[in-house]
């Protein structure tokens, strides 16, 4: 056995809605915003589209995700040859760090970060070198320090999970000059939801850095969390790289078509993208917004000194949200799940004093 796996987690999706009410005796239906999952849900489009994909589902799927791949390549302009298609990024991260990652390397990330970039570090039996976060964001200068000649991938997170605050493009243009021909992975599942104008243009830097790894999934802004579909884009050379480690059929005929569809319904993402920050807005005119740390995403982070507290505090009111150090991580809910949520926040504060 590998000696590394004995120090790993495995991972823990925590209870479900019903039996967090089983257990605290609850009346009330639960709000589960714990995933960062689309509260409004995918384009109808989706229902139709895999109520005809479904008639076909004793066949493999198309190994290549060509259709998707087009779709993907004219949407951002990049070749179809730079798109690599992956159950969920979750899948993604694992192909690019058993691509990339050798005993004794070093990773650079943040230090409170998606954790599937540790996690897949360890596997490979690397070390892990991070940097503390500002105000929630990845401090790039002080991750360029920590890059050296052992330095075989970074991970940087934008907007990051679990904070929600972002960089600049202005910020990772200054961090890639500086730290050369590195693979830099770009991990933007939420960008869909970033309104700031300074937010980096991934796809055109794409064409100036041939190092960076841009990546995107369909799990959040697009609804599909449970098709698990996510995809990377970088130079062409790297992605056939990324195709060696790749699984024949990894991702499914309803995944591929789905996705194509989600991705066609602009006018639907661009509705609850809005949508979303609107709601969003809300939580930062609260009463309670100076606990929360900037958010360019889909979730609030905030900040507390009592996780524990809060987290039950809001369990025995109905709501399911992620606690993690420092903080609770909700995600921002509909107009009707808000207007419950705020009101229980600001009495929750307003008792706290
Ligand atoms: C920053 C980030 N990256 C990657 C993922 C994985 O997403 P998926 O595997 O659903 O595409 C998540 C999911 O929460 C995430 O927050």
């Amino acid at each position: 056995m590998k000696k590394q796996l004995a120090s790993l987690n495995i991972y823990s999706p925590g209870k479900t809605a019903e039996e967090i009410r089983t257990e605290l005796n609850l009346e009330s239906e639960m709000m589960k915003l714990s995933s960062n999952e689309n509260v409004y849900g995918p384009s109808p489009a989706v229902e139709q589209t895999l109520q005809a994909a479904i008639q076909n589902i004793h066949e493999y799927p198309d190994a290549a995700g060509s259709d998707l791949k087009q779709a993907l390549s004219k949407f951002y302009q990049v070749p179809a040859e730079a798109v690599l298609l992956g159950a969920g990024l979750d899948e993604v991260i694992q192909m690019l760090s058993r691509a990339i990652l050798k005993p004794g390397d070093e990773i650079v990330t943040g230090e409170q970060t998606f954790v599937q970039y540790s996690h897949h570090a360890v596997i490979e039996d690397c070390t892990i070198v991070t940097a503390p976060l500002v105000d929630g964001k990845f401090d790039l200068e002080a991750l360029a320090d920590k890059v050296n000649d052992n330095t075989a991938l970074v991970w940087l997170c934008n907007p990051n999970n679990p904070t929600g605050h972002y960089f600049s493009e202005e910020e990772l243009t200054l961090f890639l000059n500086k730290v050369g021909n590195i693979p830099v992975v770009l991990d933007e599942a939420y960008a869909e939801y970033v309104t700031a104008e300074d937010y980096p243009h991934s796809m055109k830097l794409r064409e100036q850095f041939d190092n960076i790894i841009i990546l995107r999934t369909f799990s959040k802004a697009y609804g599909l969390a449970s098709l698990r579909i996510g995809y990377a884009i970088s130079s062409d050379e790297w992605t056939d790289l990324w195709h060696r480690v790749k699984l024949p059929f990894n991702v499914t005929t309803l995944s591929l078509k789905a996705a194509e569809a989600a991705l066609a319904d602009q006018a639907y993402l661009q509705r609850t993208v809005r949508q979303n920050a609107t709601e969003r807005a809300r939580y930062y005119a609260s009463d309670f917004k100076h606990h929360l740390l900037p958010s360019e995403t889909n979730f609030v982070f905030i900040q507390t000194d009592d996780v524990a507290r809060l987290n039950d505090y809001l369990l025995r009111r109905g709501i399911i949200a992620r606690p993690v150090p420092g903080g609770i991580r909700l995600t921002i809910g509909t107009a009707d799940q808000n207007d419950v949520i705020i009101e229980v926040l600001e009495r929750y504060f307003k008792e706290e004093v």
